[in-house]
């Protein structure tokens, strides 16, 4: 038997009679005995097929395996799936040898996490077909700390002649269990990470992109859990793949009760033929456990992306707060504004200036110049390296928006190399944002992204990179590549993206590099091996923004999501929202402000002033802290976030659409000691006296019309503030019984001292403990 153990899981199999894996369990940490875990079955079932009339029993359907072929019997999902050089699609791998070391190997091709401390333990297991000279070896990667095991799966063709993968999977979880839900983070462009849930009682809901990246409309990270688990309680699985292109989830239940789950680079669209000698490896899939609910399966998730994950210099350092230019003048931009942006941004406190998209070729719109990196010297005068020297000399740091797996056919690249792109000669392409997609395939593309990319931010003093990617595939041929062996492509597209990130995060290591994908078209785990943070979503409405954050926050750290606060109306959806609601909100991921700094009031410049200055007290708690979801439905949202010792900790109440005369609100921390007494405080902020409309007549000695230069002089005249909070409290009744919150403007009358939330409204919370 075979036991992986972590701090508080076990995962176990052994090997059957046949040679076949049995998985015999997954869960809590157990002391395991295959005595009592393995299936007893004496005969095999009606209508199933014998593996081998000498072990009647076994039916590899019934079987819970590490790993299934295809065309033995076990006629569920299959792991695995060869075209054999005789054309058939059967394979029998059976056990052969298992390995045991120290220390995380990298896949060297593709993104996977790693160990600086080299204490995760691998096991290898090794199955042969002998059949056809075949071998496939597991591997297991046992990362006890956060409570992680890791799988992937390397096939090696052994024999003489070239075989056909149709499928190589990265990890398979077999269960009996009587109910099982699977949730899946679905959506689309801006509206990512909606939270969906299903029971599967038959059949097979499948999760998967086919769309050239891991896309916004199914993250691979899922869960697996218990049907009534909730934040706080129940059994569940977090799994999650290192891989940023077409993946595939597909979650199986049998008739009896058995469950099958497996995950790795989609089978749809792919095929990769090995030729002898050769090998293909999959994906790392990531696998955790927790019986705290699904606030405890994220902890471990996002201890291992923040340790396992995430690397280089930015790993464990406090990010900037930036001024992104994109909201603010979208593609009419030039010098003189950029350095009025940055006097702004910079009076305000923030660290960074990002230029975004326009400042390159005749980039006036986007239907051209991507793929000619050079300033537009008209908008640039001094080029990107005057314009670096302007910002760096009034106190920021500058950055800049790329997109280098694109091309316009509008641009010089594309002149010069229209074999560069991905798409079918002579027949006409389907665009997506006016662009298309170069072949990252070939290694010539990505040497020109590698060396101009290099030159672009070696250019000038850059600091930040936000790299961008705008569209999904269609036409996806590599012109020139062998035409039967197309179905490569996408997968040889991810290799060669890899090597580009690899090759200039290396060569920048200071440089802090943003991933971005229409906001969160790929938004994963691979990318994360390179790029610690993500854009998470073109969509800046705070509304919008507390579920799609809330989505991510079950698989991802607020390390890794950026997060802006923009101006009203939104841009997306034309919604207002206070602008503390839109920092509340933002500074629970790496804070950053898109919005003409120029053009907004003083009242809502001393506003972010003062955000900015909370945002960097609590930098490191709202960044790196333990994040934990607490009551969460449509119309409220409670998040904590507190620091691994439980000393501090701050929090978010949440409440999108008022309801007159509501009722009481609680706000329930997480992540404190029981025992512990806190200093219980919240942000307190100006409030405008205009949200009472013209009820100011009600409390005004003369008669104020609603939007007069009048009522303008009383808001500016009249002080009143939010509601104010302090006190000091045990953790436990924090936690269990909550802080129930002022209460609300009901209609009947204001009095100073309670809380008013219009639709949005929000608090922020600080929590201190009192005797440290
Ligand atoms: C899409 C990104 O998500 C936006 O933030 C912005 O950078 C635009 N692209 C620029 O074209």
């Amino acid at each position: 038997m075979f036991i992986l153990n972590t701090k508080g899981t076990t995962y176990c199999f052994e090997i059957t009679k046949s040679g076949h894996l049995e998985h015999l369990y997954y869960g809590k940490k157990i002391h395991p005995d295959a005595a009592a875990l393995r299936e007893k079955d004496y005969v095999a079932p009606g209508n199933t097929i014998t593996y081998d009339s000498s072990i009647k029993e076994m039916t590899l359907e019934y079987k819970r395996l590490e790993f299934s072929s295809y065309g033995k019997g076990d006629i569920r999902e299959p792991f695995i799936e060869v075209i054999n050089p005789d054309g058939s699609l059967t394979s029998d791998f059976l056990f052969k040898d298992a390995v045991i070391s120290k220390g995380k190997p990298d896949l060297e091709i593709l993104p996977s996490s790693y160990d600086e401390k080299g204490d995760t333990e691998h096991l290898c297991v090794i199955l042969k077909d002998e059949g056809y000279n075949l071998t496939l070896e597991l591997h297991y990667y046992v990362f006890e700390d956060c409570d992680v095991i890791t799988r992937n799966a390397r096939f090696i063709n052994d024999s003489k002649e070239t075989v056909i993968l149709k499928r190589l999977l990265s990890t398979q979880l077999d269960f009996i269990s009587d109910k099982l839900s699977f949730t899946t983070f679905n959506g689309a462009w801006a509206n990512e990470m909606n939270k969906n849930t299903a029971t599967v009682n038959g059949g097979k809901i499948i999760n998967s992109s086919n769309i050239g990246a891991s896309s916004n409309r199914s993250n691979p990270f899922v869960m697996i859990h218990a049907v009534d688990a909730a934040e706080d309680y129940g059994k569940c699985y977090g799994i999650n793949l290192i891989y940023s292109g077409n993946h595939y989830e597909c979650f199986e239940r049998t008739s009896h009760s058995l469950y099958r789950f497996v995950s790795g680079i989609n089978p749809c669209g792919f095929s990769f033929e090995i030729t002898p000698g050769s090998d293909f490896v999959s994906p790392e899939s990531v696998m955790t456990f927790s019986d705290k609910g699904f606030n405890g399966m994220s902890l471990n998730m996002h201890e291992f992306v923040r340790e396992h994950i995430v690397r280089g210099n930015w790993k464990k350092k406090e990010r900037p707060v930036l001024l992104n230019s994109w909201e603010a003048c979208y593609f009419d931009l030039n010098e003189k504004k950029m350095l009025k942006l940055a006097k702004e941004a910079k009076d305000v406190g923030a660290e960074l200036f990002v230029m975004d998209d326009g400042w390159f070729g005749n980039r006036d719109d986007d239907t051209k110049a991507l793929g000619d990196w050079d300033e537009n010297l008209k908008k640039l005068p001094g080029g990107l390296s005057g314009l670096g020297r302007k910002i760096k000399a009034l106190g920021l740091d500058f950055g800049i928006w790329v997109e280098p797996e694109m091309v316009n056919t509008c641009s010089s690249l594309y002149y010069l190399h229209p074999d560069w792109t991905l798409e079918i000669p002579s027949h006409k392409h389907s665009e997506g944002r006016n662009q298309r997609v170069l072949d990252l395939s070939k290694s010539e593309v990505c040497d020109f992204i590698i060396e101009k990319m290099s030159s672009v931010f070696s250019s000038a003093e850059i600091s930040y990179v936000k790299w961008d990617m705008n569209r999904i595939f269609s036409d996806a041929y590599s012109q020139g590549f062998d035409k039967n062996r197309q179905q490569e492509i996408p997968h040889r597209y991810m290799l060669g993206l890899y090597r580009v990130m690899k090759t200039l995060t290396e060569r920048f290591p200071d440089i802090l590099f943003e991933g971005c994908a229409s906001g969160g078209n790929r938004f994963d785990l691979g990318i994360l091996c390179y790029f610690p943070q993500i854009w998470a979503s073109d969509n800046t409405d705070a509304s919008c923004r507390a579920a799609i954050q809330t989505g991510y926050s079950y698989g991802y750290p607020q390390s890794t999501i950026s997060a802006h606060v923009s101006n009203c109306p939104n841009h997306q959806t034309l919604r207002n929202t206070s602008i503390e609601t839109r920092f509340n909100i933002a500074a629970f991921g790496i804070l950053g402000y898109e919005l003409n700094l120029c053009d907004i009031s003083d009242a809502e410049k001393e506003a972010i002033a003062a955000q900015i200055a909370v945002y960097k007290a609590n930098r490191a708690l709202l960044q790196f802290g333990h994040f934990y979801r607490g009551a969460i439905n449509e119309n409220e949202f409670e998040w904590t976030v507190a620091d691994a010792d439980s000393n501090r900790a701050v929090g978010l109440k949440f409440i999108r659409l008022k309801r007159a005369n509501d009722g009481l609100k609680y706000y329930h921390a997480r992540g404190l000691l029981e025992n512990a007494r806190y200093h219980f405080t919240n942000r307190v902020t100006p409030i405008n006296v205009k949200i009472f409309g013209d009820l100011v007549n009600s409390i005004a000695p003369v008669h104020v019309k609603q939007g007069s230069i009048m009522h303008d002089v009383v808001s500016r005249i009249v002080k009143f503030s939010t509601e104010k909070d302090d006190g000091y409290f045990y953790g436990d009744m924090l936690m269990e019984a909550g802080y129930l919150m002022k209460q609300d403007f009901v209609g009947t009358g204001f009095t100073e001292g309670m809380r008013v939330f219009t639709d949005f409204g929000s608090a922020m919370y600080f929590i201190e403990r009192e005797d440290v």
